[in-house]
């Protein structure tokens, strides 16, 4: 079972079809089932004294610390820095005494994401590791880990690690929120309701997966795609961009929604495909008028939404899927198994080898 493909074509494939399962093992890790509360391990620094928190990874691990630090800035009110490892060793940026670091990664051995872990340790910093491989490096360094209860994870392109990182960074900010006194227990029990009900929206979308098919034939034809969301979604728009360009070698940007009109806009044409991550909830209409700004110029809009999403999207949108409608905490993790399905689908119309895409290796362990 560890290196067999099942019934699938690629273990990516298969490794798309494990999000349920991972999910929920992995929430089950940090979340007590009979009081439905969020229980985690006791962290190595004192949530509720942090004075602020560094958040450093490599690749799609870098995306899920981008969306960790929305999360923990949104309900936690640490103020978070995220940055990826490579830029952030030789950047000796300020830190603050009784300052906290989280290291994301699937592998737990890339070489710029140990060396900043190292770093934060000679300097002071309290650190925990987010990590699928118990094991490894940066689990045996960091002052504590979290594990990712992922499994082996063989295609080159992670895929259930980088959700299963997003969910253990969830249950994190739930848990220091409560630590702080930011999260009250109506809150509380909301976002922990969210969670909970992720890994059975993830069969769903699994299901979903004719659709995102029909929308990779029109994908695979493009020149460029762009990406936009707002808010934890743009991480999640930069993780869509970077699975496309990892395995189906389509370019691809992931960009702020707002920050469209500033740069890529003036790509906009019918050979660039914009794919909106727009659920709805607080920030859906202003994506929704960005991508009516795209929609003028003559872009092929084709969203990701749900169901109070869908009807203002149909107006001027080329496609639309329909994802299930959850509280906007739990949105990037589930916007996040779509994406990673078209890259999928258009990397398998472009025949490419999808396990193995060219030029890349699933741990960079030297700089
Ligand atoms: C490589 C892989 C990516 C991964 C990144 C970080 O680039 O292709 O999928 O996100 O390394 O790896 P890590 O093991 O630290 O998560």
């Amino acid at each position: 079972a560890l290196t067999g493909k099942g019934n699938h074509r690629h273990f990516m494939e298969k490794e798309l079809h494990e999000h349920p399962a991972v999910l929920g093992d992995t929430l089950r890790q940090y979340l007590e089932p009979s009081s439905r509360s969020v229980a985690l391990p006791e962290l190595p620094f004192d949530a509720a004294a942090i004075p602020s928190l560094t958040i450093s990874a490599c690749g799609s691990a870098f995306l899920a610390g981008q969306v960790g630090k929305y999360w923990i800035e949104q309900y936690a009110r640490v103020p978070v820095e995220a940055d990826v490892a490579s830029e952030w060793r030789y950047r000796d940026p300020p830190l603050p005494k009784g300052g906290a670091a989280i290291l994301v990664s699937q592998s737990g051995e890339t070489a710029d994401t140990l060396a900043a872990l190292k770093l934060l340790k000679e300097r002071g910093q309290t650190t925990l590791s987010v990590v699928n491989v118990p094991e490894s490096s940066m689990a045996r360094l960091a002052d504590a880990a979290l594990l990712t209860v992922a499994g082996p994870e063989i295609g080159v392109a992670s895929t259930k690690a980088f959700t299963a990182q997003l969910m253990v960074l969830a249950c994190l900010a739930l848990g220091m929120g409560r630590a702080r006194g930011t999260i009250d227990d109506a809150t509380a029990a909301t976002l922990t309701a969210a969670l909970l009900e992720v890994p059975e929206h993830a069969a769903e979308i699994l299901e979903r997966d004719q659709e995102i098919q029909a929308l990779a034939v029109e994908v695979a034809k493009a020149r460029d795609v762009l990406f936009l969301g707002r808010g934890a979604l743009f991480p999640i728009a930069m993780e869509g961009a970077l699975k496309l360009k990892e395995i189906s070698y389509i370019h691809a940007e992931g960009y702020a929604a707002g920050e469209m009109k500033h740069g890529p806009i003036a790509l906009i044409d019918q050979a660039v495909p914009v794919i909106a991550l727009a659920p709805s909830g607080p920030l859906f209409e202003k994506t929704v008028s960005n991508l009516q700004e795209a929609a003028a110029r003559g872009g092929r809009i084709m969203a990701f939404t749900d169901a109070i999403g869908a009807p203002v999207l149909r107006g001027f949108a080329e496609h639309v899927v329909e994802l299930p409608v959850v509280d906007a905490f739990a949105a990037p993790i589930l916007h996040a198994i779509p994406v990673q399905l078209l890259a999928y689908h258009v990397a398998v119309l472009k025949g490419t080898d999808v396990d193995q895409p060219r030029n890349l290796a699933k741990s960079v362990t030297v700089e």
